[in-house]
């Protein structure tokens, strides 16, 4: 893979999915290949046919008929062909899906609860004992226009937040996702991640980032009048450089 510019945000007239950024969503694309690759096959085999039996069987061409109704042998193979590449789909289909859902040993937790209309994240493996307010929390509101820098160039209307979630490269990290009033769905597409934050129901998700960048999500649950108004924010930083935020954030106390 080698990109200029990697698509971590939705382009103008974007037809294809984001640039993948986690192994998960890797997976995803390659399979989405192998898919589109072997049902453009079956269109254009179905579609062949189809124009052939509307050509043959239609009354100007059919001067000779015959008391030909069905064939056994014929049926038995166009219903078990298909079930046959059905079932050679579902192994690497399933496969990746209980792949993505494997939770390697992870080095960070991130939860992240979503509220009517904001996320709001919080990291507590650093969270000291004699320091109370010593945390990494913080609430992400969406950024409305006035709100954006004067020149408004770089900046994505309705995705923007005020905050935004910082995660380290190459770590193994877990997500715990939950509500705190009613469904959401906190989806990143780069990441290929998406899942429902239930109130009541903590959902785990694995997560393993594998370049720098700043990725853009929204919220995928109908969940109020401003659904569309709770978008998500995440920049990766390369480790050392995360622990640096991390340091620099703890000593000089939340505000
Ligand atoms: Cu929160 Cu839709």
């Amino acid at each position: 893979m080698a990109y200029i510019t990697y698509c971590d945000s939705p382009a103008f007239w974007q037809t294809y999915l984001h640039e993948p950024a986690s192994i998960g969503m890797e997976g995803i694309l390659i399979f989405n290949k192998h898919l589109l690759f072997l049902i453009i096959i079956i269109v254009l085999f179905v579609g062949w046919l189809l124009s052939f039996t509307i050509y043959y069987f239609s009354e100007q061409n059919n001067k000779f008929h015959t008391n030909f109704v069905h064939a056994k042998e014929l049926e038995i193979v166009w219903t078990s062909v298909p079930a046959l590449i059905l079932l050679l789909l579902s192994t690497p289909s399933f496969t990746l899906l209980y792949a993505m859902d494997e939770i390697a040993e992870p080095e960070l937790s991130l939860k992240i609860l979503g509220h009517q209309w904001f996320w709001s994240y919080e990291i507590s493996e650093f969270n000291s004992c004699q320091k109370k307010d010593q945390s990494l929390k913080y609430v992400c509101y969406m950024m409305v226009l006035d709100g954006l820098p004067k020149n408004k160039q770089g900046y994505f209307r309705l995705l923007e937040t005020n905050k935004r979630v910082i995660l380290p490269t190459n770590t193994h990290l877990r997500l715990l996702v939950s509500a705190a009033d009613v469904l959401h769905s906190w989806t990143v597409p780069s990441f290929g991640l998406k899942v429902d934050a239930c109130p009541g129901r903590l959902n785990q998700l694995n997560l393993f980032i594998k370049r720098v960048g700043v990725f853009f999500g929204q919220c995928s649950e109908i969940c109020g009048v401003n659904h569309g108004f709770m978008p998500i924010v995440v920049v990766s930083l390369p480790t050392l450089q995360f622990h640096h935020y991390v340091m620099t954030k703890l000593e000089l106390g939340q505000s």
